[in-house]
């Protein structure tokens, strides 16, 4: 008979951001009130919110009874800090993935499981750009290190930032 090994941490780490430079027209739709387009807003939130959350439903009976879920969210997530108008495709998706995440965190809170948001901060990245500041390397370490402290678990339904401190809903 095989053994099963159950999941310790998954993380949701895939996203979506529409970017101007690869299709200006379709960009517009998702950023900006007069072009908005429902049908490819829908597109993100598939990507960044839906999937990442059904996957994790669909991997619930793998979990071990501690198992953290972490979602990597975005700074642009947060609707008691957004500044600048626009951005709904992304930003909108975001927010939708840090109330799914404090949902699933307060549905865990009856056991030992947690949900966490995590703002990973500027990223040298595709999607990032050069200029960022932070490596995606630092930042997996930045991750592993939360992990490994126990901060994950303790802020079950939380939205972090990679110093552990809590981002801004
Ligand atoms: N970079 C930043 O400054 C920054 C800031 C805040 C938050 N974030 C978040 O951090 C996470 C990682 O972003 P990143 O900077 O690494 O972005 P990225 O450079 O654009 O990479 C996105 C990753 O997501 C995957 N992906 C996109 N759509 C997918 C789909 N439909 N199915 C499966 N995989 C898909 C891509 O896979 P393929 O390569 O196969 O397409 C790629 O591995 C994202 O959730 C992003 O929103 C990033």
């Amino acid at each position: 008979m095989c053994e099963r090994t159950a999941i310790d941490v998954v993380i949701n780490n895939a996203g979506y951001n529409p970017k101007d430079s690869v299709d200006k027209d379709y960009f517009m739709s998702t950023f900006k009130i007069e072009r908005f387009s429902g049908e490819n807003i829908a597109r993100s939130l598939n990507i960044n919110a839906l999937a990442p959350t059904e996957l994790t439903s669909k991997l619930l009976p793998s979990l071990a009874d501690d198992a953290v879920v972490l979602n990597i969210s975005s700074w642009l997530g947060s609707i008691g800090a957004k500044t600048g108008g626009g951005h709904y495709a992304y930003a909108g998706s975001k927010a939708l993935l840090n109330m799914f995440t404090k949902a699933m965190g307060l549905e865990f809170a009856e056991g030992n499981r947690g949900a966490v948001a995590l703002n990973p901060g500027w990223m040298r990245t595709d999607m990032g750009g050069a200029r960022a500041k932070n490596t995606p390397e630092d930042v997996a370490r930045a991750v592993l290190d939360l992990y490994e402290a126990g901060t994950l678990s303790e802020n079950n339904g939380m939205f972090l930032n990679i110093d552990g401190s809590h981002h801004e809903w």
